[in-house]
Formats: C-alpha cells, sequence, structure tokens
C-alpha cells in the first residue's frame, strides 16, 4: 500500500511537545521533534547516519541534537554542525533528512511529501484547542490497524448507537419497520466529503448528559473528512426543531496519520461551549470518550482488520449499505491522489 506523501499529517499535540525530544514514526519514516530555545517545533530524521543511532535519546545543545551514541550534532535544517572525533571533518552524507512542521491550534503538522508544495492553508481550519471559549481534552491512541479502517469508522457513525450506547451514541429510534430513525447525507465540497447525520427529538446520548439538560432534542452529527485522513465531527444539540448553533456544542477532532501500513497514530481532541468552568464535567467527559475508544472501538476495528487476512476492502466484496457512501467515495478518492501522485513523480 502506498500513502499520499504530499499532505499535511499531525504528529502530536503542542501540549505534549516540551523540552525532551519526542519520536513518532510516520509513512514508515522515524521522525524526531524537539523544540529550539526560541519555542519552534522541527521535525529531522530520527535515525543518525553514522551507525544509526536513535537521536530521540540524545540531548539538545542549543537547538542542535547530539546523537547518544558517538555525539554527532545535527542543526534544526538536519546539517550535522559538529563530528568531534579526529580532525573533525564533516562528511558530505553526514545529514538528517528534515520535513517542514507547523503549529497549528495546538496541534504539530508535518509535511511529507515536496517541500516546495508545502501549503500551510491547506492544514485543517479548527479552533476550539486554543480557544478559551471551549474547555475540553486532547488525547492519543495507537492502533495497530490500518489508517484507512479508522477513517471508514469514523465516516460511517450509524455504529455509534450500536457501539456507543453507553457512552458517545444516540439511543435507538426505529420506525415501526425496525428501521434506524437517523436522517443521512452524505456530499463533498472543495475537496471536502461530508457525512452528516441528525436525529430529531431524541434522549441524548450520556456525553451530552454531562453538561446540558433537555430531556428530548434534536441531535445535529455533521462529520467533514480532510483528505488524507483527518476528521471534524461538529456535534449539537439543540431543542427541537431549533438551529444547529443554537445548542449545546461538542466538536472533537479526529486526526489519523499512517505509522506503517499496518498500524496508525489516532490523535482526538473533544471540546463543550457549555459549563466550561466545571472540570469535573471534563474529566467524565474524558472517560467517557476514552471507554468508547479503547473499550468499543479500538477492539472491533482491530477483529474487523484481522479478519480482513491483508487484503484491500473492495477486493473482499464487502457489503455496501446506503450509510457507507461517504467512506466508499473517500477510499476511491484517496486512491486516485495516491496514483496520480506516484505518476507525477514517475514522470519527474
Ligand atoms: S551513531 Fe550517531 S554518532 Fe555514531
Ligand atoms: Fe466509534
Amino acid at each position: 500500500m502506498a500513502f499520499l506523501q504530499n499532505a499535511w499529517y499531525c504528529v502530536g499535540w503542542s501540549s505534549d511537545l516540551a523540552d525532551k525530544p519526542k519520536s513518532i514514526k510516520v509513512l514508515g519514516k522515524e521522525l524526531l521533534l524537539y523544540r529550539c530555545a526560541d519555542g519552534t517545533a522541527v521535525a529531522v530524521s530520527n535515525v543518525c547516519p553514522h551507525r544509526f543511532a536513535p537521536l530521540d535519546c540524545g540531548r539538545i545543545v542549543d537547538d542542535q541534537i547530539e546523537c547518544p551514541y558517538h555525539g554527532l550534532r545535527f542543526d534544526r535544517t538536519g546539517a550535522c554542525s559538529l563530528n568531534p572525533h579526529g580532525s573533525g571533518t564533516i562528511a558530505p552524507n553526514a545529514r538528517l533528512q528534515s520535513w517542514p512542521l507547523v503549529e497549528r491550534a495546538g496541534a504539530l503538522w508535518a509535511w511529507m511529501g515536496d517541500p516546495a508544495l508545502a501549503d500551510e492553508n491547506e492544514i485543517v481550519q479548527y479552533d476550539y484547542v486554543t480557544d478559551s471559549s471551549w474547555t475540553g481534552f486532547t488525547g492519543y491512541l495507537h492502533l495497530d490497524v490500518d489508517y484507512q479502517v479508522v477513517v471508514d469508522n469514523q465516516l460511517d457513525l450509524t455504529h455509534s448507537t450500536y457501539l456507543h450506547a453507553k457512552t458517545v451514541g444516540a439511543p435507538r429510534q426505529e420506525t415501526a419497520e425496525g428501521r434506524d430513525r437517523r436522517e443521512y447525507r452524505f456530499h463533498t465540497a472543495d475537496g471536502i466529503i461530508h457525512s452528516d447525520a441528525v436525529r430529531r427529538d431524541t434522549p441524548p446520548a450520556p456525553i451530552f448528559r454531562l453538561f446540558q439538560d433537555r430531556p428530548l432534542g434534536d441531535i445535529h452529527a455533521p462529520m467533514s473528512l480532510y483528505l488524507p485522513s483527518n476528521l471534524i465531527l461538529d456535534i449539537a444539540t439543540t431543542d427541537p426543531g431549533a438551529p444547529k448553533s443554537s445548542g449545546s456544542r461538542l466538536p472533537s477532532a479526529h486526526f489519523i496519520t499512517p505509522e506503517t501500513e499496518t498500524s496508525c497514530h489516532y490523535f482526538f481532541a473533544f471540546f463543550r461551549n457549555e459549563r466550561i468552568e466545571d472540570a469535573r464535567i471534563t474529566a467524565r467527559m474524558e472517560e467517557l470518550v476514552r471507554h468508547a475508544f479503547v473499550e468499543e472501538d479500538a477492539p472491533m476495528i482491530q477483529k474487523c482488520f484481522d479478519r480482513m487476512g491483508g487484503k484491500d476492502l473492495f477486493e473482499l466484496k464487502p457489503v455496501i449499505l446506503e450509510t457507507d457512501a461517504a467512506a466508499v467515495y473517500a477510499r476511491r478518492a484517496l486512491a486516485k491522489l495516491i496514483r496520480d501522485e506516484q505518476l507525477k513523480n514517475a514522470d519527474a
């Protein structure tokens, strides 16, 4: 499986990168992240070109990373700045690959492709992580599955009624024929893939009951995918029939970054706009979300992925439901972007 290289991938929450260097594998590459004295975060290779030592175990000296094995130093651009041995000659191949790294709205974003094509305006837009009119939490989960099955999971929130009934899912509402009374709409606009659901006159999901008192309301759950794998769910509950903007809001970010072909990083954030001064609600929200992800989503996704036996989803000829429209479209759109990128690289 190939990855889309020319894209911004989330490589961490800003708050998790302090004075110690950190390592993260992205698209099969070992990245080292660290902060310079002025606070700027940088991303260079985490593999020393001498004997391939992991640099994240080294120390930062004047904005340079010092290899913990034999002491070569590299600056923030990846150039070798010191060879402490012999005459001190610096070999031409004593250089670390570096990647454009941007810090935006509480997250760190690495551009994994051609640096000349990196455009910061393409980073997904959201504000609640760093805007004090919201409160919430950020988190991280490592999953041993292809990142695309995690994107599938998020684009099809019908699962939340079944898998997350006790945590983040809205209760079942069925017609006399036993059909789910959820209204669903899939559409695309400006390259963003939207998978939107609305439930009307429904009791709120357990997570909403933590901070709002409506016994019945409408739940608006618009999910947007920014290819390749960054999602925003701008969920809200309102009084029946009221506009979404008037409601109790609980927007969440789901940034999924491939680690290898069979593993990925999942960075998530959940924020709310009501009763923001109550830290106990935030703690309880986090508990519910962690339970939903760790005890409900992760084991289910893992078991499904294991049963796919390493095969591509479409090769397995899965049953496609109407509510799979966004996930199917997203997989095809991403496959085309990857194919186009490969053809362009082959021509170059
Ligand atoms: S492995 Fe890094 S200096 Fe030798
Ligand atoms: Fe889920």
